[in-house]
């Protein structure tokens, strides 16, 4: 499908996925862009993941023969957009791999085997012919190392992979046919939170890096092809990006087989809240596991209650401790509790892992052998206080 003079979409598109890349769920599936650039040369921007091959061989060969594509450039190198890169340099040898320093490195380990390349810097550019000239913007962190943006001043089109990207798919190429505005608005702040929150200075700066250029088009890795929508998405990027630290507020998650781990948590939210700190706890039965991170991660300290069953801790817990950000994690207060019947290794279990990912452990795991005892509920209290201390 022909996006503008000189750009063509030849992406896939999977409205049924649900989970992508084994750890995001997405409600409305997905799509892997990948564009073709046509000057008097033939560049190909993105491939896509390597299970759509068949289908993007197609979708290539409507448009042109891969023998007359001279380049590839690469934005970002996860498989999934680089998937399907050998395939197509086992076709044409000849085609030269455009990306950043960190880009071609990955590259060289993801396909090993010998390719032609070319690094690019920032604002070096790839003529193609007919007034058609990729610019490269590197905007690292966005979210990996690798990445960068690509430019076509003379389609007014900017590339940016993942960036302003959303798993959502109708299957359209073009914002302007999205049905269901509010699902795939929220699904762009959804990938925003889970994909680039992470990386809000650098956020930040690849806004900065892209605000003088005349594009009206922005071709993402995932989702439609942003028109329609372009102004307000590059607004909520400033916004998200720039939302201020919150207040101090202590998040309490945990799992409890007999409600003593439960009341652990209640006495820890009693004493937190005694003192003026917003405190909320979760179940984690009953709340997603979207809803359990995003609260983990905008909490300014967190603690992890589980029970000990056979000899560990609890699948639920570890699932959450496992969507920690942990680039952003930067020392936060965490502490571990449960009820325990016989040995009553959870406690230790979750601080080690917690140490690991650089929380700031709260030194003891609070344990209450079954049901809290008086004694064991003024232990409680007592670590609560002390909990807060660390947390000023
Ligand atoms: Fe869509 Fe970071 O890969």
């Amino acid at each position: 499908m022909k996006l503008s003079e000189h750009v063509s979409f030849i992406g896939v598109h999977n409205s049924t996925m649900r989970i992508f890349d084994i750890i995001m769920r997405t409600g409305y599936g997905t799509s892997y862009n990948s564009y073709l650039v046509k000057g008097k040369e033939y560049a190909i921007i993105e491939t896509v993941q390597e299970n759509y091959l068949p289908e993007y061989l197609e979708k290539i060969e409507n448009e042109v023969d891969i023998k007359d594509v001279k380049y590839i450039v690469l934005n970002h190198t996860e498989p999934d957009h680089s998937g399907c890169l050998r395939k197509l340099l086992e076709m044409n040898p000849d085609i030269i791999v455009y990306g950043t320093s960190a880009a071609i490195r990955n590259i060289g380990a993801i396909i090993n085997m010998e390719f032609h390349s070319q690094v690019v810097r920032m604002g070096d550019k790839l003529d193609l012919g007919d007034g058609v000239v990729l610019e490269f913007i590197p905007a690292p962190n966005l979210h990996w190392p690798d990445s960068m943006f690509t430019y076509i001043a003379a389609d007014k089109m900017l590339f940016t992979c993942d960036f302003l990207g959303c798993h959502f798919c109708e299957p359209m190429v073009l914002d302007t046919h999205v049905k269901e505005e509010d699902k795939y608005l929220s699904e762009v702040k959804n990938y925003f939170e889970c994909i680039m929150s992470p990386f809000k200075k650098f956020v930040n700066a690849g806004l900065e890096k892209i605000k003088d250029l005349d594009f009206e088009m922005v071709g993402t890795s995932h989702g439609p092809v942003l028109k329609k929508y372009l102004k307000q998405v590059l607004e909520d990027y400033k916004v998200w990006a720039n939302e201020e630290k919150k207040e101090k507020n202590i998040a309490i998650f945990y799992v409890s087989a007999y409600g003593y781990t439960k009341r652990m948590a209640s006495i820890f939210e009693e004493v937190f809240e005694a003192h003026g700190v917003k405190t909320k706890s979760y179940d984690l039965l009953e709340y997603s596991l979207e809803e359990q991170a995003e609260a983990m991660n905008k909490a300014t300290a967190v603690l992890f209650g589980s029970p000990t069953i056979n000899r560990d801790a609890v699948l639920p817990v570890w699932d959450l401790i496992t969507k920690t950000e942990v680039i952003n994690v930067q020392h936060k207060p965490a502490l571990a509790f449960g009820s325990y019947g016989w040995g009553g290794e959870a406690c230790a279990m979750l601080m080690n892992r917690l140490e690991s990912m650089s929380y700031n452990v709260y030194p003891e795991g609070i344990r209450c052998h079954f049901n809290p005892s008086q004694e064991e509920e003024e232990k409680i209290r007592e670590a609560a206080v002390k909990f807060l201390e660390m947390c000023n």
